[in-house]
């Protein structure tokens, strides 16, 4: 995924653009480069590297002009480089584009450009783009644009600008996200709200297979096929402040500590006087009364917390559940119908493998649900029914509130189905709504507790930290967990993975006898989640089994748990006592606090980790 950004109005449009950049930066990191006009000259600045890198640049070599385009990039064709930096050029250097994407056909387009005369000078597919309305242009950027984009196959959303037309920006987009910022004379491009919040919180979001033309006044939205289409814009209620560290070292931490205050604000919005609503839903109670099955779709930390949906589902709504991996789903002949009801869950709202499950699912004639946290995004407005998290924007690539947001909305959906179901006493559902109601103040205590001047967890870091380098990287971490915390595990693990870059694997724990206890000894480092619960028992025969093969075992267990203390665990973190079905919001945190300060023990890039990007727009 990459970060586009555009400009055009009357101020200098570099810094502009550049500070829009740093807004998307968490989209892609490994390099970037800018495009100005000013008069009939275009220039271009494009820099390896993280976007600090450009800016050294242009402090040595400022950009003038007043409308222009940026980029910031991970890669997907061609490696990073100065040269696949984005924006890309045509042959003479009058049209600049930058791409968020994946060209599907770009090398039967490239070789046939090529032997038309047009020189490429780069490794990526976005080079054919200028190259492309290079070739269709007369007179018209906008028109070149649209018969472009005609012929491209595959996901983008572009920013265009051309040096004979420098009162004009042109965008359009297929399947990668891409809105209009509306100023006072001024307009904006940008591929994420956070991008132009500096500047507007008015905004369009662009639909697929549409094209904007903007000038520093007017904005005129066309089809591909040139008819004009008028849409609403939309008012941002957020505002930047939400997207910035508030004095945390990283954005990671902030948004760990910030889910306490967002579980609690969900629960309060969804829940008045007892009852639960999901005002933004548009699919009926009838059709949910209706629903026979129940499929939950999702990639990565929202797949985790499709897992957790299942347990609770199952267990009080009674429909049958089963969860996939996007990218698993969209290739198997899925069994799904009228009678499912297909619950996507993501975060971004822009993942490429659920946006096309979802496709999938709904040409099977299911009806699709979208738990998503960015409103406006493509899956959400795909999808039949949204139920947004409003969890704020989430920067750092690793999901943390967004994951607890997801559980906390699988919960009130739940409670919603039995209700609506009768498949659970109506004095049961308000016990546990009661009880979901406690536990924002439980984050609370346990992220009080955890305050960084003293954290239990850092101290365990830098134990591992030492470890690992005694041991010469022989070491690697196992999160074990049975019932509903089992996707925890999964999710502990992926953290771990995802900023730390250590070897880490979820299991349940019950699986431990059928091959995994054959990798213990002293090396490994097992988080064992065993919480007061039906399975505790379990866990604990678990724990026995390891310490008697000398592994080290990190225990999460309720607090007041003294049986526990009793199995020469090495390391203990409690979590306030809760009902079992709600634990997973609780133990998330140190699961996710665990994560964070073993990648800063090795001093890693926290909100940045290498090979990612915050959500993956291609598949
Ligand atoms: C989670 O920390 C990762 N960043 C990644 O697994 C993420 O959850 C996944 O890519 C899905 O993203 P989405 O929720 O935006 O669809």
């Amino acid at each position: 995924m990459c970060g586009i950004v555009g400009y055009i109005g009357d101020r200098e449009a570099q810094n502009i653009l550049m500070k829009s950049l740093s807004r998307l930066e968490y989209r892609g990191y490994d390099s970037a480069g800018l495009a100005i006009i000013k008069g009939k000259k275009m220039r271009l600045a494009k820099k390896k590297g993280k976007l600090s890198v450009l800016v050294a640049d242009l402090k040595a070599n400022p950009l003038e002009g007043s409308t222009g385009i940026g980029h910031t990039r991970w890669s997907t064709h061609g490696v990073p480089s100065d040269t696949n930096a984005h924006p890309h050029l045509d042959c003479k250097g009058k049209i600049a584009v930058a791409h968020n994407g994946i060209i599907e056909n770009y090398l039967e387009l490239k070789e046939k450009l090529q032997k038309e005369g047009h020189k490429f000078i780069s490794e990526t597919d976005t080079e054919v783009i200028p190259h492309l309305i290079e070739k269709f242009y007369s007179g018209d950027i906008a028109e070149a644009v649209r018969r472009a984009v005609k012929v491209l196959r595959g996901s983008y959303a572009i920013a265009v600008i051309h040096r004979d037309e420098p009162l004009k920006l042109v965008g359009a987009r297929c399947d990668s996200p891409l809105i209009v910022g509306i100023g006072c004379g001024e307009n904006f491009l940008a591929s994420d709200v956070p991008a132009v919040l500096d500047h507007t919180k008015e905004v369009i979001y662009l639909e697929n297979h549409e094209l904007v033309v903007l000038t520093k006044e007017h904005i005129t939205i066309k089809d591909f096929e040139g008819r004009r289409i008028e849409r609403k814009p939309s008012k941002i209620n957020w505002d930047i402040s939400q997207a910035e560290k508030g004095g945390y070292k990283h954005f990671m931490l902030k948004e760990i500590y910030e889910q306490a205050h967002i579980i609690n604000n969900i629960l309060d919005e969804r829940c008045k006087k007892g009852s639960i609503s999901f005002h933004e839903l548009e699919i009926s109670d009838s059709e949910l009364e209706k629903i026979k099955r129940i499929a939950i779709v999702a990639c990565g930390t929202a797949y985790h917390a499709g897992l957790t949906g299942k347990y609770m589902l199952e267990e009080y709504a009674k429909v049958p559940c089963w969860v996939d991996v996007s990218s698993e789903f969209r290739y198997r002949d899925p069994l799904v119908d009228k009678e499912t009801l297909m619950i996507v869950v993501s975060q971004s709202g822009e993942t490429a493998d659920t946006l096309a499950a979802l496709r999938e699912a709904k040409r099977h004639g299911a009806k699709v649900l979208a738990i998503c946290n960015v409103l406006g995004s493509s899956i959400a407005r795909e999808s039949d029914g949204v139920i947004y998290t409003h969890a704020g924007p989430e920067i750092a690539v690793a999901s943390t509130k967004a994951y607890t947001a997801q559980l906390a909305i699988f919960y009130l959906l739940t409670l919603y189905l039995a209700k609506l179901r009768k498949t659970a006493a109506p004095a049961k559902l308000g016990a546990l709504l009661k009880e979901l109601k406690r536990i924002p103040a439980l984050m609370g205590e346990l992220l009080e507790e955890y305050r960084p001047e003293y954290n239990l967890l850092a101290a365990y870091a830098e134990g591992f930290k030492k470890y690992y380098h005694e041991k010469h990287n022989k070491t690697f971490f196992l999160y074990l967990a049975r019932n509903i915390n089992y996707p925890n595990a999964l999710e502990g693990a992926l953290k771990l993975k995802e900023i730390a870059y250590i070897s880490a694997e979820g299991y349940p724990a019950g699986e431990m006898k059928h091959g995994p206890i054959a990798l213990i000894d002293e090396n490994p480092w097992v988080v064992c989640i065993a919480v007061k619960s039906r399975t505790y028992d379990k866990m604990v025969s678990n724990i026995q089994e390891i310490k008697a093969r000398s592994g080290i075992v990190i225990a999460i267990a309720t607090e007041g748990d003294k049986e526990i203390l009793h199995h020469n665990i090495n390391y203990l973190v409690e979590i306030p006592k809760a009902e079992e079905l709600f634990s997973p919001l609780l133990v998330a945190i140190p699961l996710q606090l665990l994560a964070y300060y073993v990648a800063r023990a090795f001093g890693y890039d926290i909100d940045q980790p290498r090979n990612l990007a915050k959500s993956v727009t291609v598949e």
